[in-house]
């Protein structure tokens, strides 16, 4: 039970006043909302009436507006409409491993919920095979925004999570934040984690109100981002028919049908000649009529913009805004409608009626939200306190996630577990031992607290002794006689090697799968000079060929830890000493 919660439970103005001045630190943020029962201006409009259904309360809303008023509602962030008592919303947030403070809607810096619990990267969680662990992850991430948005930290409920696109192409920089190449995995992860963000049962039975908003991105046939002189904004893949059915939209088909998310967003790239965001039959024909789309399509941020800046497709960018109105986007991310949807409409390429077709599933999901109801505090989930947020229940989950994910890929003569009671001494060696950002991820939020790999080892063994080997993760410094030196002067060598976002980010896809730089000469180096076969631990969301190490006998095992999230360092240190098992199940992937 939080301070501000009582604030807004009945205290008097002057009582709160009095509060305030007397605990002058305390900053008291209140959620925005809309239709507030002390505004007597506002409050018996037809579209603040809860007993009316949706679509009618919608409508009514619509019909107040000025087409002025009705444009500013087009982007990611929307206006404030002080007349109708509406706030302003700000349509962007992430979510995909955890809140982030990415897009415009969470705010965490200096208020009182400073952090969010970070969950491995996608691509690890995705390794688990369990539904049930995608489920509940949704759902903490779920009850973390509300308590965001009951604290006055969040202009928003839609979370634009998750990254479904199969990671066809092994050097994306994205493929990361996938749940990876199988597209019957991909659904699942899809279904599983909307129905636990959007407050839905496990088995999809629906709750009376949307937790938060998920949105299945990017729509679609989407996995490079800067390769070779070839970029996302203008990329066109040629897809046939099959292969779309086959591999690309089975996980977007799952998110819309079983997972019932309330979003899909078009990505940058064209498919067989044409920008996804300006594709009627993609967004329109496909999500919305035949799959039932229920909710709104969003842009990717500027990928309307470049239906004419980047691609050339369109020939002015008013027509780039009447291409993708008209062919679904409900709600760009930037700022072109608000810049030419005027002018377009001025000149003939949109009609009036093709915006409020976009309105109508805008302010839709806005109610669906419960964000029209007046007090947000009378809502179900009002009282959720920041308390729930990085809750030591959260944190267990981001433990288990990242436990369940790690992969052991190699386990020669037993070399793990390893027993506390016989390592005298450890010797930890590699770039990414001791490097939080490289457990993070993208799309990362400001974690609860982080425990690097070399932190949770130390507190085991107590003679550990740490050499990074180089100078950074893309090793183009060595300290290789440094590093020999310490693996040949204790018991047990631990690496942490692989990849980090200066690797593989958006934006940023690999040339090859090989380790970067001299990582490879530094491990071998290592494994010939220690006293006993090495351990070898790979961070990296893309792939790694690492059949040097396979066919090593001095490296005794490896395990590949994705980007494991704020737990990584405690996950990886667990199963080093056996107490947790990589390879136990504890769930029926098939079965469900
Ligand atoms: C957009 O409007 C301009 C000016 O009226 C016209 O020349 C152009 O053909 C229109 N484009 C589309 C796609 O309707
Ligand atoms: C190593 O790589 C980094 C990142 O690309 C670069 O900034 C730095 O100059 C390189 N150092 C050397 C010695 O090549």
């Amino acid at each position: 039970m939080g301070t501000r919660r009582e604030f807004h439970g009945g205290l008097t103005f002057s009582v709160a006043l009095l509060l305030l001045l007397v605990q002058p630190l305390i900053v008291f943020s209140s959620p925005p909302i809309a239709c507030d029962p002390t505004n007597p201006s506002t409050r018996n409009y037809a579209f603040c009436q809860t007993t009316l259904p949706i679509d009618k309360r919608v409508n009514d809303l619509i019909s107040r507006l000025t087409l002025e008023e009705k444009i500013q509602q087009l982007d990611d962030q929307a206006a404030e409409i002080p007349r109708l008592g509406v706030p302003k919303y700000n349509w962007w947030s992430e979510a995909l491993h955890g809140l982030s403070n990415w897009g415009h809607g969470m705010h965490f810096i200096g208020r009182t919920i400073p952090a969010a619990t970070s969950f491995p990267q996608v691509i690890l969680t995705a390794a688990s095979f369990n539904p049930d662990l995608w489920y509940r992850i949704g759902q903490a991430i779920a009850v973390e925004a509300r308590a965001m948005y009951n604290a006055g930290q969040a202009d928003g409920l839609t979370l634009w999570s998750p990254n479904v696109n199969i990671f066809r192409d092994p050097r994306w920089g994205r493929g990361q934040e996938t749940p990876g190449e199988d597209p019957t995995t991909a659904s699942k992860y899809a279904v599983s984690f909307v129905r636990g963000l959007q407050g839905d049962s496990p088995t999809g039975e629906r709750s009376g109100q949307l937790m938060t908003s998920a949105c299945c991105k990017h729509f679609t046939a989407y996995d490079l981002d800067n390769w070779n002189g070839n970029v996302r904004f203008t990329f066109d893949a040629r897809v046939t028919a099959q292969d779309m059915e086959d591999t690309f939209q089975p996980p977007f088909r799952s998110c819309v049908e079983q997972g019932r998310a309330t979003c899909v967003m078009c990505s940058y790239n064209r498919v067989n000649g044409v920008p996804t965001c300006a594709d009627y039959n993609l967004l329109t024909k496909q999500a919305k009529n035949l799959w039932g789309l229920d909710g709104y399509i969003a842009s990717d941020c500027a990928a309307v913009d470049f239906i004419y800046g980047a691609s050339h497709y369109a020939k002015t960018l008013e027509e780039a805004v009447s291409y993708a109105l008209k062919a679904g986007v409900d709600i760009n991310c930037g700022k072109v409608m608000n810049q030419h949807v005027g002018s377009a409409i001025k000149n003939g390429n949109l009609s009036e009626s093709d915006i409020d077709r976009a309105l109508f599933n805008a302010f839709s999901l806005r109610m669906k939200l419960g964000l029209f109801n007046g007090n947000p505090q009378k809502l179900p989930s009002g009282d959720i306190p920041p308390s729930q947020v990085c809750s030591t229940e959260h944190k267990n989950l981001a433990l288990q996630a990242a436990q369940d994910g790690i992969v052991l890929l190699k386990n020669t003569g037993n070399t793990l577990p390893l027993a506390r009671t016989k390592v005298t001494s450890l010797g930890v060696i590699g770039p990414n031992a001791n490097f939080p950002p490289s457990l993070m991820g993208n799309y990362n939020g400001p974690p609860c607290e982080v425990i690097t790999p070399l932190e949770a080892l130390q507190s085991s063994i107590k003679n550990t002794r740490f050499e990074a080997g180089c100078n950074i993760v893309a090793c183009n410094v060595t300290k290789i006689p440094e590093a020999v030196q310490l693996a040949s002067s204790v018991d047990y060598v631990i690496m942490f090697m692989g990849l980090d976002q200066a690797q593989e980010q958006e934006g940023l896809d690999r040339t090859d799968l090989v380790l970067p730089g001299m990582q490879q000469t530094l491990i071998s180096k290592v494994a010939e000079a220690a006293k006993k076969p090495i351990i070898l631990v790979l961070l990296s969301g893309g792939p790694l060929d690492i059949t040097f190490a396979k066919n090593d006998p001095r490296i005794g095992a490896i395990l590949w830890a994705g980007y494991p999230g704020e737990a990584g360092g405690s996950a990886i240190s667990s199963i080093i000493f056996g107490d947790h098992n990589p390879g136990e199940t504890s769930h029926d992937f098939f079965a469900m």
